[in-house]
């Protein structure tokens, strides 16, 4: 196994990314090591927004990774392979995993989890990726201030060992990053899609020159979504550039 080879749990850290990020600045770490944590005291999220999560309850989570066979144009398949491996685990105890693109996971119409993939690029190659996941598994109350948040335990009225999710978790991104590995690139492409939430139905969005009526055809491996327009034009994103309409 690559991911989880090595796993190291602190009870509280600033950002497990964050702190990961500095180890690698010191010394390179072997493939698929996780750092887990009980508890966050500055979590990050996608665009600057802060992670939550209440002591002890959810996996909060990074993982190192060496994927130089990806190049820079493609590194958006890093992201689909996380996304596929979160949605193998969650389907494990409830149906209706989708992708959120571009970094959330939901299960129907809410937030289960979320990802912070940093990729630190060295000349024209992927030099490491750190793989932030925090996956809501026990929480039953969330501030107001998160729109729609869910985790397994709402959603199944189970309570859950958090030891065994990781290593269940891990288990199945590693069979994706795998996946990777080998180059099964349109398995991957095909199965993001097919779980990507929204994808080709015509929905509201939001771009700088207003709200607009779309449909998603596409995630290109940069990463941008490809959104079909009712003039029959497509547009395409980078991931600050269009909001979802609820
Ligand atoms: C988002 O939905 O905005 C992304 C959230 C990513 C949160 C995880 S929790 C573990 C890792 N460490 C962080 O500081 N952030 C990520």
């Amino acid at each position: 196994m690559i991911i989880g080879s090595k796993i190291f749990f602190f009870d509280s850290l600033p950002s497990t990314n964050t702190y990961l990020a500095s180890l690698l600045r010191k010394k390179r770490l072997q493939e698929g090591t996780i750092l887990r944590t009980d508890y966050q005291t500055a979590g990050r999220g996608y665009l600057e927004n802060t992670w939550e999560s209440e002591k002890g309850k959810n996996l909060l989570i990074s993982i190192v990774l060496y994927p130089s066979f990806i190049a820079i144009s493609d590194q958006f398949r890093i992201s689909m392979a996380i996304s596929l491996g979160i949605c193998d685990f969650l389907s494990r105890f409830t149906p209706g995993c989708k992708i959120k693109w571009p970094n959330d996971i939901y299960i129907k119409d809410d937030k289960i989890a979320g990802m912070l993939i940093e990729n630190v690029l060295s000349g024209n190659k992927i030099e490491f990726t750190i793989a932030g996941i925090g996956l809501n598994i026990n929480q039953e109350e969330f501030s107001d201030n998160i729109p729609n948040p869910v985790s397994l335990r709402l959603l199944t009225e189970e309570i859950y060992d958090l030891e065994t999710c990781l290593n269940l978790l891990a288990e199945d991104l590693d069979v994706r990053y795998k996946q990777l590995i080998a180059g099964n690139e349109a398995e991957i492409e095909n199965e993001y899609k097919e779980k990507l939430y929204r994808f080709n139905k015509w929905f509201r969005f939001n771009d700088k020159d207003g709200i607009f009526s779309g449909k998603i055809v596409n995630v290109e491996d940069d990463g941008r979504l490809v959104i079909e327009i009712s003039d029959g034009n497509y547009n395409k994103y980078s991931f600050k550039d269009v909001e979802f309409i609820p």
